[in-house]
């Protein structure tokens, strides 16, 4: 009845579930170079790690494909999150073996999540994989692959308490050269009970500012109009110069890129509720140019389960952050996480995550059923005693909640009028423009003559689905 990760589509966010295992590519290679070709899975961290995989990829000549026939090497930047994420996977594997029957000399690689949990045991579970490479030590990956050339496995799984790949220029795979990610910081030291990830990425830390705000430069210069911060928990961003002279919080680093120029628009991502901070909202306010929308994962609605979570806030504290952002914001949109069915959740419990969709009126949300990860705090200490089919029901209930809030929100916005920033075609027509708002509504509406993607326009909305708006250009409002 659902897939593992429900995501309302349309005003679709960053962090985009559709393009879970989308090919990147960009230009075709020259011939006789070669080839490696890419498939990437989970977050959008993953999806930026990837085009650092390509930049010291294109450092030892290999130029991507889009097509796995003709690749010499195979890439899988692996997801670890939720059961199904690893399932999806392991069908990949089985498919890209297949190719390797045929092609004895064609190199597999495992990247990512996955390679970090399961290190060795991917090799020896998939017999047929040559490498498999933790997401901080993509650097060895030219090493590994003289390696497994020698016909020995390549692996190396060691985490860093370092490596930022702060000094690596990203090459932008499949890219509409008008939005970009860029990664501030690594690794999570939260221990949320439920959550893979600090064993998969290791310790927080956090990228020289310098060099975030060159590579938003760059962008700006080479026609990009958009980037997106990313990291697993950005406002415990802290970075200090070596000499101990500069200290920067999220704040200041949310200033310094939006200083950039005033058409490249910031967003960020993900922000966490117990360490968004006051100066970071007042900061969103003061610049145009920082779009007001925050993705504040509230993970469940009540508070003893957020305690069994370990997600170091409670209810109250989540409301009083919401109230904030619409005081300081009033016009700011906020989406949500939400986890159906954690360990002991009783129905008002469930109940009370129902109600915060309301209290908070998110846009939208990324809606899951808990699924057990090996090694996690909840795995060790809670029993998974909720049955599926109650996390099922429970899910839709939050899934329904949530479409008719994205929708209520919607419709307040027709008659509105918003700066809109084009981003190419509409799905539906050449004819109809995209682009997104401020708030990350994805607005469609009929073209102009003189108007190309990367421009702003003003765009009145005429209507609204619970994904999506409608609208037409207008003269600035
Ligand atoms: N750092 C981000 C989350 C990254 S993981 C944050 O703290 O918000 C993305 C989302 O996956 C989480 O917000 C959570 O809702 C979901 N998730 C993580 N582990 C999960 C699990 N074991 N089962 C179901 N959903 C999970
Ligand atoms: Fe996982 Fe929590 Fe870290 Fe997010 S903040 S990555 S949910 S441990
Ligand atoms: Fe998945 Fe790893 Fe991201 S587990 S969600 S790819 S950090």
């Amino acid at each position: 009845m659902y897939d593992d990760n429900v995501t309302l589509s349309g005003v679709k966010k960053e962090i985009d579930e559709s393009r879970q295992g989308q090919v990147l590519y960009f230009d075709q290679p020259d011939s006789g170079q070669k080839r490696f070709y890419i498939e990437s899975y989970g977050c959008a961290m993953n999806f930026s790690d990837s085009e650092i995989v390509a930049s010291i990829l294109a450092g030892e000549g290999y130029g991507p494909t889009r097509d796995m026939e003709t690749a010499d090497l195979i890439l899988v930047n692996t997801c670890s999150i939720r059961e199904k994420a690893e399932d999806t996977v392991r069908n990949r594997l089985n498919v890209f073996n297949q190719l390797k029957k045929k092609k004895p000399d064609l190199l597999i690689g495992v990247l990512g999540c996955m390679a970090e949990r399961l290190k060795a045991k991917l090799l020896e579970q998939e017999k047929l994989v040559d490498i498999v490479v933790g997401p901080d030590a993509y650097r060895d990956l030219p090493n590994l692959l003289v390696k497994a050339d020698d016909g020995q496995k390549g692996i190396n799984v060691l985490l860093s308490r370092e490596e930022t790949y702060a000094d690596i220029s990203p090459l932008r795979l499949d890219s509409n050269g008008i939005v970009a990610f860029i990664s501030i910081m690594r690794g999570c030291d939260n221990m949320c009970s439920f959550c893979v990830v600090p064993f998969t990425r290791g310790r927080e830390r956090s990228r020289d500012t310098f060099s975030i705000v060159a590579e938003a430069r760059d962008l700006y210069d080479r026609g990009f109009r958009e980037v997106t911060l990313l990291g697993q928990n950005v406002d415990s961003y802290k970075w200090a110069s070596p000499d101990g002279e500069i200290h920067v919080n999220f704040a200041q680093l949310l200033e310094r890129v939006a200083q950039v120029h005033p058409d490249l628009r910031i967003r960020f991502s993900t922000s966490h509720p117990k360490d968004i901070t006051d100066e970071v909202l007042y900061t969103m306010a003061r610049y145009e140019n920082i779009c007001k929308y925050i993705h504040l994962p509230v993970q469940s609605g009540n508070s003893r389960i957020l305690d069994l979570m370990n997600r170091t806030y409670d209810r109250d504290w989540y409301m009083e952050r919401i109230t904030s952002i619409y005081r300081i914001m009033p016009d700011c949109a906020i989406s949500s996480d939400m986890i159906a069915g954690f360990c002991t959740e009783t129905e008002a419990e469930h109940q009370d995550t129902i109600s915060m969709i309301k209290y908070a009126r998110y846009s939208m949300s990324y809606m899951f059923f808990y699924s057990e990860r090996p090694g996690t705090l909840a795995a060790k200490k809670l029993l998974d005693d909720i049955p599926l089919e109650i996390k099922k029901r429970r899910l839709q209930e939050i899934v329904d909640t949530q479409v008719n809030m994205s929708l209520e929100v919607n419709l307040l916005d027709v008659g509105k009028v918003f700066k809109v920033l084009i981003e190419g075609d509409s799905k539906r027509s050449d004819m109809e423009f995209k682009g997104r708002n401020s708030q990350n509504k994805m607005i469609n509406f009929p073209k102009k003559e003189g108007l190309r993607a990367g421009e702003y326009t003003w765009v009145k909305v005429t209507s609204a689905t619970s994904g999506s708006l409608r609208g037409m250009i207008v003269d600035e409002s």
